[in-house]
């Protein structure tokens, strides 16, 4: 299956000169959906998963079939002001702009191996700064996946030290 197939690519949204790769079209096919979730599924399983962690929003999509599949839990990583209980915070550069990513501070256990699931790696700000929440609170980080990379952004640069895999390239 080709995957490229499934995402469409919208000029000039959210602002002038950026690509917005939309990866709905994807989630609203069962099969691609079922595939992309396979993939990283099998880039997993040898990892001795304990949590899968995402970010908001689009973290949720990717992430939480994973942790299904692999039969561990999730954990979601929220902006500022979005989880009800204790967090700890971490701010970040996005491609179009900046935010505050949270996490609750029981989230992860020490020692626990996380594997970080996102849509879509661009800047890297948004991985970087899940990153160090999981380690803020002891996890290791196991392996990213993403299903699209951004290459000119050059976001694999900002996360060279970690394990990843990305279904697509741009
Ligand atoms: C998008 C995307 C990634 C991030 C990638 O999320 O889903 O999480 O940007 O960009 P980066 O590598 O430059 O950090 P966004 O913050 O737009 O939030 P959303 O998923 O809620 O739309
Ligand atoms: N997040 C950051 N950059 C993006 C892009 N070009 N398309 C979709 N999501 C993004």
């Amino acid at each position: 299956m080709n995957l490229r197939d499934y995402i469409a690519s919208i000029p000039n949204y959210p602002s002038e000169g950026i690509i917005f790769r939309d990866i709905s079209p994807l989630m609203a096919d069962g099969e691609a959906y079922r595939y992309a979730t396979h993939q990283i599924v099998e880039y997993a399983k040898e990892k001795q998963i304990d949590m899968v962690v995402g970010p908001e929003a689009r973290g949720f999509i990717v992430g939480c079939p994973v942790a299904y599949e692999l039969g561990v839990g999730f954990a979601p990583v929220r902006k500022k002001g979005k989880l009800p209980r204790k967090t700890i915070e971490v701010s970040y550069d996005l491609e179009y702009g900046s935010d505050t990513l949270t996490i609750h501070e029981d989230a992860i256990k020490p020692g626990q191996r996380v594997l970080i699931c996102d849509d879509l790696l661009a800047t890297g700000g948004t991985i970087k700064a899940t990153i160090e929440l999981v380690e803020k609170l002891g996890g290791v980080v196991a392996g990213c996946a993403f299903l699209i990379e951004l290459n000119d952004l050059n976001g694999r640069e900002k996360i060279k030290d970690y394990d990843i895999i990305t279904l697509m390239d741009y």
